[in-house]
């Protein structure tokens, strides 16, 4: 593993306001600064970056470790590769010749993916020169030579050992090309075989310009029409946009969100290239946060099928989730943007473009789409749908603006609307309120997080449990207590596998004076390190003295002995955390 001095040294020179401040916008809040979790949606922030020990909490989904786990979660990175990547921030050289040394040795690192990705991309490129059919295939569709070359287009031909035997000749073994996605491993002789075979391949090309993963598309009617590369050490795709490479130079005022590979490069072949879409999967909250920190405005340009128009619905929540401004563009006498530019032109397009309807015109018209207004009956559900729209938007203001569009549209009394629309307000305030305590209830109690299932069998020890494990992460003189047997524990006095793990790492791994929180993201997952987060910061708010210590763990061991009573200090911790939630739901309500 990487020494632990490197690792000191470049949590010292990272500062994680910095790093984290280029993905949140951090305020001051006492001796902490708080920013919108960029983990999970919300509207009052709970994430929290602690400046005295270089750690971040977030009270609401509990994510949580230090400025290295923070990169993990963020980028996808592995902990070496975390590592890697902040000590070339800050000008730390990790000793070349040793870095290879850190990883598992049957670990294929993101880089390796990337070289095999190069390699394959070069070798599908010249196999679309060597044959006609599939170049065929793009000019009938009046894909342009130059948006061919320029998106790098290839072919994979129809055989199941041409890539495999090219990459096996440069070097690359089987189970790192089954790992790129390059290869299957077949079940009946564990030989590989091509992935991709007999398709256009559309490879995808990050922000840094590497090929992180390929699109295949047949070149007939048979299925499935696409296959795509699964998730690799160098790809995620609830991550990832096609395009975005070209589109990031353009895109700052506006960015097209388009459902198929095809539809993108029919736009950026037409003019905009400011064009994206995802790759083989729905838009995910990650995307639209990331689309946040590249434009001002996604029009959304989806197929007019009814799974497009449930797409776009999904797109919209999302955006609006994440506080980005969207439009739809209704496509006409096409099945999609990249038919239209082709049937219309790119004149037209720009017009359907500048069209675009706002998330509630959307709605309101997939709404009276399916009733007859002049039917009172029908006029009142439609209203009751409509209501319900607006109830759901966050701003009053806008709630307003779309009561009287509404009241004047549909020739109902404004304040009426008002009213109904007040009712529902209230009541859907009322359930968030009461779903948000619940959750951080049970975030609290360490249900939220996978890691500690066990819990919901051994509660009560679990809170001794986490009592003991805050005081020996926060102070050494408790650890050394339990290093030198003035007070008897043992990883069997632990009841999750977590607890057990962590014990060990405080007690032996940091007999040499070294800091539990530098060494969390070498043996635990980020997942986990929330968990360990949360436990030390809700026992920060709390006395620790020794005579507390010694409770606790004699707490924890009768408990194991199956005795049962309350458990003051970890209900108080509950109970703090969701005051402080209460308070800043108050605080940031507007009425
Ligand atoms: P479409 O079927 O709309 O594809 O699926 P398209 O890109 O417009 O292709 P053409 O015009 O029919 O040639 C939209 C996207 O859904 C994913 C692909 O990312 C595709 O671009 N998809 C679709 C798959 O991953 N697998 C499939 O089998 C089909
Ligand atoms: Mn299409």
């Amino acid at each position: 593993m990487i020494p632990r001095e490197i690792i000191e040294e470049i949590k010292y020179r990272c500062d994680i306001s910095d790093v984290i401040g280029q993905y949140v916008n951090l305020k001051r809040a006492g001796s902490n600064l708080v920013g919108l979790c960029p983990f999970h949606n919300e509207r009052t922030p709970s994430f929290t970056v602690f400046l005295s020990n270089g750690s971040f909490y977030c009270f609401g989904c509990g994510a949580g470790g230090d400025v290295i786990t923070f990169m993990m979660k963020m980028d996808g990175y592995t902990y070496i590769e975390a590592v890697e990547a902040l000590a070339k921030r800050c000008g730390v050289a990790i000793p070349k010749e040793t870095s290879g040394k850190y990883r598992k040795p049957d670990e294929v690192s993101r880089d390796r993916v990337l070289a095999m990705n190069l390699d394959a991309a070069k070798f599908f490129r010249e196999q679309l020169k060597a044959n006609q059919a599939p170049m065929d295939y793009l000019l009938n569709r009046r894909y342009s030579p130059a948006l061919i070359r320029r998106f790098g287009l290839g072919y994979a031909p129809n055989d199941f050992g041409a890539l495999t035997g090219h990459m096996l000749g440069l070097g690359y073994n089987a189970k790192e090309l089954s790992t790129a996605f390059l290869c299957g491993i077949s079940k009946k002789t564990g030989k590989p075989y091509d992935y991709f075979r007999g398709r256009i391949i559309i490879p995808i090309i990050d922000t840094k310009k590497d090929v992180i993963a390929f699109g295949g598309r047949v070149i007939d009617n048979s299925l499935p029409k696409y296959l795509n590369t699964s998730d690799t050490p160098a790809f995620k795709k609830s991550r990832s946009l096609f395009a975005l490479n070209y589109a990031k130079a353009s895109c700052a005022e506006e960015m097209i969100l388009c459902e198929g590979y095809m539809d993108v490069m029919a736009l950026h072949d037409a003019g905009f290239t400011n064009a994206v879409a995802t790759l083989g999967t729905a838009i995910t909250n990650e995307h639209a946060r990331m689309m946040k920190r590249y434009t001002k405005k996604v029009l959304i340009a989806f197929d007019v099928d009814e799974a497009g128009q449930r797409a776009a619905d999904k797109a919209f929540r999302l955006f609006d989730e994440v506080g980005l401004e969207a439009r739809v563009v209704r496509v006409r006498d096409a099945k999609d943007p990249d038919e239209y530019i082709h049937k219309f032109g790119p004149e037209r397009f720009r017009m359907l473009l500048n069209e675009g309807s706002s998330r509630f015109d959307f709605q309101t018209e997939n709404i009276l789409k399916q009733y007859d207004i002049n039917d009172p009956q029908q006029k009142i559900a439609a209203l009751r749908e409509i209501t319900s729209v607006i109830a759901s938007v966050y701003s009053s203001v806008e709630r307003d603006m779309y009561m009287h569009k509404i009241s004047e549209q549909l020739s109902v009394q404004y304040e009426s609307l008002k009213n109904d629309v007040r009712n529902v307000v209230r009541r859907n305030r009322k359930k968030a309120d009461e779903n948000e305590t619940n959750r951080i209830h049970l975030a609290a109690a360490g249900f939220g997080g996978r890691n500690m299932r066990e819990k919901l069998n051994t509660l009560t020890s679990s809170s001794s449990e986490e009592a003991v494990l805050g005081m020996l992460l926060r102070y050494p003189e408790f650890a050394e207590l339990v290093r030198s047997g003035k007070v008897s524990l043992d990883s069997d006095d632990f009841s999750t596998e977590l607890g057990k793990r962590l014990y060990e790492l405080i007690i032996e791994k940091c007999s040499g004076g070294e800091k539990p929180e530098n060494l969390l993201n070498e043996f635990f997952s980020p997942d986990e390190i929330g968990l360990i987060t949360g436990i030390a910061v809700s026992r920060e708010k709390l006395t620790n003295t020794e005579a507390i210590f010694r409770d606790c763990v004699s707490n924890l061991k009768n408990r194991k002995e199956g005795e049962d009573s309350g458990d003051a200090s970890s209900i108080s911790d509950i109970n703090d955390l969701i005051n402080r939630k209460r308070q800043d739901i108050e605080n940031n309500r507007e009425e």
